[in-house]
């Protein structure tokens, strides 16, 4: 019940739930007397500033969810703005089922600071992993050594050219490429330059020298 996009949450998929809790009620009833596994749920705020977050959770563990996890904005805020850690706190001290916070944990001392200021009983990191994966070791960005980003760009970059073909998957991994080696920092022309479709080889060469330069 998290997902904003449109052609999701649109048709009532994703966050799109929130607005129909006797919906979500049925659902988490029925799944968790039919599954044998955990049935749990992902929250948004809500949809608009109507937030029913506290009713939704409420609802997730009254019909035998097992966990719940929330994104602190509406469906309305998209990313915008910031996480509204006080709402993942209260729905904290309102349910019993363990509570995982979401929403703009981008350090490591930002999840200390998420678990002191909710109470939370774990954190999720969505953004913040594209661009640091390392965080789940306890590492923030500017610790990973340079030797181990670059192994781990041609690492990934290998696996999606093994799962997708050469040419989709040195597409598709030019996201990736952005997040761990910070092209974010230079010019516009400088990245368009470098996330040219070519072949895989090449383009990560290509990365190697921007890296050397970069890092
Ligand atoms: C690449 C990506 C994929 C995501 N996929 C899902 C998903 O499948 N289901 C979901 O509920 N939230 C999904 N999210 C949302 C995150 O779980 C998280 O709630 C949101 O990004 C806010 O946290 P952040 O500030 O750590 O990114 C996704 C986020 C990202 C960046």
């Amino acid at each position: 019940m998290g997902c904003p996009a449109k052609s999701i949450a649109d048709r009532g998929a994703g966050v799109g739930v929130m607005p129909s809790p006797l919906k979500i009620a049925r659902t988490f009833k029925k799944l968790t007397s039919v599954l044998k596994v955990p049935v749990t749920g992902k929250i948004r705020l809500g949809w608009d500033k109507k937030k029913n977050y506290k009713l939704i959770a409420r609802i997730v563990e009254e019909n035998g969810g097992s966990l719940i996890a929330v994104h602190g904005r509406t469906k309305e805020q998209r990313y915008a703005g910031n996480a509204d850690w006080d709402a993942i706190a209260e729905v904290k001290s309102l349910v019993k089922i363990p509570v995982i916070g979401s929403g703009d944990v981008r350090t490591v001392e930002d999840i200390g600071r998420m678990k002191a200021h909710t109470d939370c009983d774990a954190v999720m990191i969505g953004r913040g992993a594209l661009a640091n994966p390392w965080i789940f070791s306890g590492l923030d960005r500017e610790q990973v050594p340079p030797e181990q980003v670059q192994e781990t760009v041609r690492r990934h970059l290998a696996k999606s050219v093994e799962f997708y073909g050469d040419e989709d998957g040195s597409r598709l991994f030019r996201k990736y490429a952005v997040q761990y080696l910070l092209l974010q920092t230079l010019t516009r022309e400088t990245r368009k330059e470098i996330l040219k479709p070519r072949p895989s080889g090449e383009f990560l060469e290509l990365l190697n020298q921007v890296y050397a330069v970069t890092a």
